[in-house]
């Protein structure tokens, strides 16, 4: 039987990278596009000995001469908030110009497609939790609107391929993940936390820490991902991915410096403009379409990527 082939743009980065090496073990030929912006060759270093892994360096807003897949998977697009303000034009041509040159692609080749989409498109949201029926409220033209405003227009494009051209896209929208690989200093707050504790520096937390977030641990998002592509019934549709698990930004500053055993304490600093005051994500959907229940609790995953950290320093 002949295998099954996708094509992973961001497969260098952070979730690219894990989804890439969970691809080529379940017996998938796996291509990587990438421009190496915010990825790195590290990140798949490990995968670059397997004869069905090929490194692709290109940039998803140009035109695109790729192989024919069965599955392509648009993960390309820095989503560091520092990178907001350094590479807003690239951010926001990436999710709309790069997002259409995917399609254009999955069009021509008859390949299923899925895009990465953020919790970011609810903006700071006045639903909680957040379900995928709630519009959101994004400021449009603040200094997150180039990465939130761009991911709601390439859902909108993916909406517009079904209806115009039949193709079979899937958009999740990703809420807050964590783990090994992502960059030490890109600005989230998992990585900050975890350097500054690492290297015996206060904790910095914006605002009073009272705001909330949900953590998901990248290998439960994988398995979400994987499943969005497999399951029936889901060509047009959208479905949030993460963990329902609330903690506020005091708490999870709490946690690192326990489980580092850290001497550092926590400073505060003014919370920048636009920062959502809460984040949870309502999985009713993925629960009952995908069968989606996270298994990875936060203090293992915070664990697993202090170790990771760790070997970075
Ligand atoms: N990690 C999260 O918590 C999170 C949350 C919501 C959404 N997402 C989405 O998941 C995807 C991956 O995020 P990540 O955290 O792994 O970020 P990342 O920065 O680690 O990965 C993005 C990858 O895309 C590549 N890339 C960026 N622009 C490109 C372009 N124009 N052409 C080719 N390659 C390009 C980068 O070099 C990098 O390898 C993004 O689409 C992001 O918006 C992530």
């Amino acid at each position: 039987m002949k295998s099954q082939s996708a094509l992973v743009a961001g497969g260098s980065g952070f979730v690219g990278s894990h989804l890439c090496e969970s691809l080529l073990n379940d017996g998938y030929d796996v291509f990587c596009i990438d421009n190496f912006g915010s990825g790195s060759r590290e990140n798949i270093s490990h995968l670059t000995s397997s004869g069905n892994f090929e490194v692709i360096e290109a940039d998803i807003r140009e035109p695109l001469d790729l192989p024919p897949v069965d599955e392509i998977y648009h993960l390309a697009s820095r989503a560091s908030p520092k990178d907001f303000q350094k590479y807003p034009v690239r951010i926001a041509l990436a999710n709309t110009k790069g997002t259409r040159n995917l399609l254009d692609y999955a069009v021509e080749h008859d390949a299923k497609m899925l895009f990465a989409s953020t919790s970011e498109v609810y903006g700071d949201p006045e639903v909680h939790p957040q379900n995928e029926s709630y519009n959101g409220n994004v400021n449009i033209r603040g200094p997150r609107g180039c990465y939130d405003e761009s991911k709601r227009f390439g859902e909108t494009l993916t909406v517009a391929y079904n209806n115009k051209h039949d193709l079979d896209v899937r958009t999740v929208r990703i809420f807050n993940t964590y783990g090994p690989r992502m960059h030490m200093d890109d600005g989230r707050v998992v990585p900050n936390f975890i350097t500054q504790a690492l290297k015996g520096e206060d904790l910095t937390v914006y605002g009073d820490g009272s705001q909330t977030r949900s953590f998901c641990y990248v290998s439960d998002l994988i398995r979400g991902i994987e499943k969005t592509m497999q399951a029936d019934g889901l060509a047009g549709e959208v479905i949030n991915l993460g963990n329902e698990d609330e903690r506020t930004i005091h708490e999870l500053a709490e946690t690192i410096i326990d489980i580092s055993g850290t001497e550092s304490g926590i400073t505060h600093e003014p919370l920048p403009e636009d920062d959502p005051s809460r984040r949870r994500p309502d999985l009713s959907k993925a629960r009952q379409i995908l069968d989606y229940e996270t298994e990875v609790e936060l203090r293992e995953g915070l664990r697993k990527t202090l170790e990771y950290f760790e070997d970075q320093i």
